[in-house]
C-alpha cells in the first residue's frame, strides 16, 4: 500500500520539469510512504528542490521542536531525508499570536503557489480528512477547530501523556482540500474498516467529511485487506 502510493508520488516529482506541489498528511498511516519515498529518493537521487509541499494540518500550541507538532513528524519522516529546500516546506504556524489571520496567510499562500497538484490524505474513524470533523460544512477554507473528543483519544497514542494532547488545531477546509487537482486517500488498518465502509456505501454527507471525496473528479484510494473487510 505504502509502496503503490509512493511510486505515484514519485513518478510525479521525477516527471515534473517545474514547480510540483505536493499536499501531505500526517498521522500514522503514510508513515510507511514517507519510508517508501526517501528510499526511491535515496536509491535513484531523485532530487526534490522543485517540490513544494503544503501540510493539511498543524496542533495550536505546540512549537516546530515538540515531538507531536506535525513538522516535526515532516521534518524526521521525511523532509530532512531529501533535498527539498526547508523554506518550500509549509505547515500551519500553530503557534501564531492571531491564529485567524494565520488561517488566512496559510489559504493564501496556497493559493499564490498555484494550488495543490497532488494531496495525499488518510481518514479520521469518524471520517474526517485533515481535522475536518464531522459537521464542518463543506465550503470551509482553513480555519481553527475543536478536536473531537474521539480524535483526541485517537492520537494520544503518540503522546507520552495523553493529557498533552492538544484541544485545537489549524486545518486545512474541506473547500481548501478539494481544490487539489489530484488526490490520494491511505485507508490502512481494521480500525479504518467502519469508515470504509460508510464511504463506500454511504451518502455524500457533512457528518461524514470524507464522503465529499465521491464528487472529486480526480481520487484514487489505495486501501489494505483489513481496513476494506466490510466491503464487498
Ligand atoms: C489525524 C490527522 C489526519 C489523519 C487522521 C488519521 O488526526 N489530522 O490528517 O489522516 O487523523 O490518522 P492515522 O493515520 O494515525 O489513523
Amino acid at each position: 500500500m505504502s509502496e503503490k502510493a509512493a511510486s505515484m508520488l514519485f513518478s510525479r516529482v521525477k516527471e515534473s520539469k517545474d514547480q510540483l506541489s505536493l499536499g501531505l498528511a500526517t498521522g500514522g498511516t503514510p508513515q510507511g510512504t514517507y519510508e517508501e519515498l526517501k528510499k526511491m529518493a535515496r536509491e535513484t537521487k531523485q532530487t526534490f528542490t522543485h517540490v513544494k509541499t503544503f501540510n493539511l494540518d498543524e496542533y495550536v500550541g505546540l512549537s516546530e521542536d515538540h515531538h507531536q507538532s506535525y513538522r516535526y513528524y515532516m521534518n524526521t519522516h521525511l523532509f530532512n531525508h531529501i533535498d527539498i529546500p526547508e523554506e518550500q516546506t509549509y505547515l500551519p504556524n500553530g503557534m501564531a499570536n492571531n491564529l485567524d489571520e494565520e488561517c488566512r496567510r496559510y489559504e493564501r499562500l496556497i493559493e499564490e503557489n498555484g494550488g495543490v497538484d497532488i494531496q495525499l490524505l488518510g481518514i479520521g474513524g469518524n471520517g474526517h480528512i485533515g481535522f475536518n470533523e464531522p459537521g464542518t460544512p463543506f465550503t470551509e477554507k482553513t480555519h481553527i477547530v475543536q478536536l473531537a473528543q474521539e480524535t483526541k483519544q485517537a492520537n494520544a497514542r503518540f503522546f507520552e501523556d495523553p493529557s498533552e494532547v492538544p484541544s485545537r488545531a489549524i486545518t486545512m477546509g474541506i473547500s481548501s482540500i478539494m481544490c487539489a487537482k489530484e488526490i490520494i486517500l491511505l485507508v490502512s488498518g481494521v480500525n479504518k474498516a467502519e469508515a470504509f465502509s460508510r464511504l463506500m456505501e454511504g451518502e455524500v454527507n457533512e457528518l461524514f467529511p470524507a464522503s465529499v471525496l465521491k464528487t472529486h473528479e480526480h481520487v484514487s484510494v489505495i486501501v489494505d485487506e483489513a481496513a476494506a473487510k466490510r466491503v464487498n
